[in-house]
């Protein structure tokens, strides 16, 4: 590595903390990602790298898009910023405009935020808002489920439910409840989808019935379960427990983080995918594909005429806002993203490619002994680890624990980035990714997973 790169590299590993760093050991050893171009990032010592993950699930329409340096640039000569809270800039009404045509129904206000983080912040504080001025405060309670991730803030963070995430950092104990795991491959032989996904359902009617329905505001529910390893829920689940919700006057609070801007060939997913409309949609990441931090939270256009017609005569102020709540530039690159998305139909090209991208991830489940759950939809995908049955009981349980980072480790020394998650590894690369870069990641998965099953058996 040339000496400059050295020197920044200490930098960094001096002064810059990352998301979910070890903080354990004094050595961290990221790489230095220098360039990008399509789906390709390119590090300081000049290796090539298919980005498996898309930035971190975030860049849908690739890398190098002078368009959208163009636009960044343009908006930040005429306007880089104007307050949320006295003024109002083109870039942000039109965006908030074009969102309501993107979403289902009369999902037609938008708040906007700084992340996908705020956006979960913003509308579960958006339910209590709902709740008091209706007069109903005492319905408070959130319900939300076990392996869902909603971002880092305190608030955010506390209604996720990955435990490992909360080992050493304290959560909101109060107002938050959580109903189990969903994942269907947890159910034992002699119990179908259909009756997986009856449990489900009937364990949230249960957790209302428990904690009082005039309690409970809010379920929140990623359609994909995403960081918590791509899990599908069993078919029919959303629409039921939105149907369980609907029955005890419960708001839906549907996390289109991820899977909203075309991951699975559609604008949103809940509706075009899952068959229910939320009353509150969050989204980010694809919103601006990454070339910087956008999020919203898209409320029902029923909700607003609610606390409208509410016998509330106090001043309803929603107090909830950030400094670069529809920031102009950050809205600018978002209509410019959407902008791309439509003129060279994204969404069309995911539906045509995913299912090759579907057969290509079963293919490797059914090869591979050390893969046990290969799954995805759209262009999201997981691959599940757990050891040969050759092993003794030491190797097991080291290879199913670090089995993402070992495969991310044989894919990257072969050009793929991949995403290691405990003994899995997830990718969504960007969505303009071709059939043929397709097998070519496949391709070198295929070759790193054969490294890995040879190694362990
Ligand atoms: C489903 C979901 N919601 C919310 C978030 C938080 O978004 P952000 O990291 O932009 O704050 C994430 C991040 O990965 C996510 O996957």
């Amino acid at each position: 590595m040339a000496p400059v790169t050295d020197k920044i590299k200490n930098l960094d590993t001096k002064h810059f903390l990352h998301p979910w760093q070890d903080c354990s050991s004094e050595l961290s050893d990221y790489n230095m990602i220098v360039r990008s171009e399509g789906i390709y990032l390119y590090d300081a010592n000049g290796n090539k790298y298919i980005d498996g993950p898309g930035g971190m699930w975030c860049v849908n329409i690739g890398y190098g898009r002078k368009e959208i340096a163009k636009e960044i640039a343009s908006q930040c000569e005429k306007l880089p910023y104007s307050s949320p809270w006295f003024s109002s800039t083109e870039p942000a009404a039109r965006l908030a405009h074009k969102l309501s045509t993107l979403t289902p129904s009369d999902l037609n206000t938008v708040f906007f935020t700084t992340c996908g983080s705020t956006a979960l912040d913003s509308a579960i504080r958006f339910v209590h808002f709902y709740f008091n001025c209706l007069n109903q405060s005492e319905k408070k309670i959130i319900i939300a489920r076990e392996k869902g991730y909603h971002g880092s803030t305190l608030l955010s963070s506390s209604i996720s439910g990955k435990e490992r995430d909360k080992r050493y950092l304290d959560t909101i104990g109060t107002g938050i409840e959580f109903v189990s795991d969903v994942n269907p491959n947890l159910r034992n032989s002699e119990t179908s989808e259909k009756e997986w996904c009856e449990i489900k359902v009937s364990e949230l009617e249960k957790k209302i019935l428990d904690v009082g329905p005039d309690k409970v505001a809010a379920f929140v529910a990623e359609p994909v379960l995403a960081s918590g390893g791509v899990i599908l829920p069993p078919k029919g689940y959303h629409l039921m427990t939105w149907e369980v919700c609907k029955k005890y006057k419960i708001l839906y609070i549907s996390d289109e983080v991820v899977t909203g801007f075309g991951r699975l060939g559609h604008w949103f997913s809940s509706e075009e995918i899952f068959d229910f409309v939320p009353d509150i949609i969050t989204c980010a990441k694809g919103l601006t594909s990454g070339y910087i931090p956008m999020g919203a939270t898209i409320i029902s256009d029923s909700l607003m005429k609610d606390i409208k017609a509410s016998k509330n005569n106090n001043e309803l102020l929603f107090a909830n806002g950030f400094t670069y709540s529809g920031h102009p530039v950050a809205a600018a690159a978002a209509l410019k993203t959407i902008e791309i998305m439509e003129s060279e139909k994204i969404l069309q090209h995911v539906q045509e490619i995913a299912p090759h991208f579907q057969k290509r991830i079963k293919g490797l489940g059914e090869k591979y002994n050390c893969i046990r759950h290969a799954r995805g939809i759209g262009l999201l995908g997981c691959l599940e680890g757990h050891s040969d049955k050759n092993l003794n009981e030491d190797d097991r349980l080291a290879f199913d624990h670090h089995f993402g980072s070992i495969i991310d480790k044989a894919a990257e020394k072969r050009g793929l980035l991949l995403r290691p998650i405990i003994n899995m590894c997830v990718f969504s690369p960007p969505l303009i990714i071709t059939k043929t870069e397709i097998d070519l990641m496949f391709d070198i998965l295929d070759d790193a997973v054969l490294e890995v099953e040879k190694h362990f058996q």
